[in-house]
């Protein structure tokens, strides 16, 4: 593969942004990736696909973490379409805006599927779909946002084509697991059961402005908003969320089918 410099600097950008920005640390601690460990499995390996400039690494130190990008901050390179792991050997995979960054997601829910041990866990926090949001990706954001492709078919026989790292498709994991295509992409899954689905992420995200330099949300006054969107958000998520927390589950022996959720968590969206 030639080397991808398109990401390597991407990638040393936001590690820049991410020094100058204590917001934006607050944020992803409290928001992406306690929301991340809070479905966690105990005990066993875990692994981080796609950690790119390595910020959950920094959170959650005993994660393996890994990417298709060599990085000297990473634990080892790893493309997530084909890990190199054992067959059920995995307790948790975590990934963050990852999913749809991938050539073939499916052939990586494949993966996953064969790497976690019987009630393993895949954790994943990735951009979402909503009436707002798709305004926000689609004209406001530097990546793509289509949802035309069909990427419940993508699962890859054969040869992974090449792909630039960086080059996404926001729509992605709302085209594999919003309402029209969930059950298509579950059932070419049928050793995963999807345990929780819930959009999230508004105002205290938009108002930092991310990985762009401007920030208007002063780091006093985050415990407000963060305290405001939390209580808000069953009024909003639908309509406005800007993420969505996906947590899949390896069956036991004697699995649940797909669709049993459990009462505390929400499948929505
Ligand atoms: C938007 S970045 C997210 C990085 C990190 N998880 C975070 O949130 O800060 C997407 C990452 O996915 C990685 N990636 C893209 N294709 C991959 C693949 N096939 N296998 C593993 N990682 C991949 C990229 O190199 C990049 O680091």
């Amino acid at each position: 593969m030639a080397i991808d410099t398109q990401a390597q600097e991407q990638l040393l950008r936001h590690r820049r942004v991410w020094e100058q920005k204590p917001i934006l640390r607050r944020i992803y601690n409290d928001e992406f990736f306690a929301r991340l460990l809070s479905f966690r499995k105990p005990n066993g390996l875990s692994i981080e696909v796609g950690a790119g400039p390595g910020f959950f690494k920094q959170f959650a130190l005993d994660i393996l973490s890994t990417d298709l990008i060599w990085c000297p901050w990473l634990d080892a390179i790893a493309d997530a379409q084909e890990l190199p792991f054992r067959t059920a050997s995995v307790t948790n995979v975590f990934g963050l805006d990852m999913l749809h960054h991938l050539a073939t997601p499916m052939t990586f829910l494949g993966e996953v599927s064969r790497v976690l041990a019987p009630g393993g866990r895949l954790i994943l926090v990735e951009p979402w779909i909503t009436p707002f949001s798709y305004f926000i990706f689609r004209f406001l954001h530097q990546e793509r946002c289509d949802l035309s492709e069909t990427p419940w078919l993508s699962n890859q026989r054969g040869a992974i084509p090449e792909k630039m790292a960086f080059d996404g498709n926001q729509a992605i994991p709302y085209l594999l697991f919003g309402p029209s295509h969930r059950s298509n992409t579950l059932s070419s899954l049928p050793e995963l059961n999807l345990l929780a689905l819930e959009p999230f992420c508004l105002f205290a995200y938009l108002l930092s402005g991310g990985f762009k330099p401007m920030n208007l949300l002063p780091e006093f006054l985050y415990p407000a908003v963060s305290k405001f969107e939390r209580a808000t958000s069953p009024l909003w998520r639908r309509i406005a969320a800007l993420r969505v927390l996906l947590a899949l589950e390896k069956k036991n022996q004697t699995a649940t089918p797909n669709f049993q959720i459990p009462n505390h968590k929400s499948v929505s969206g």
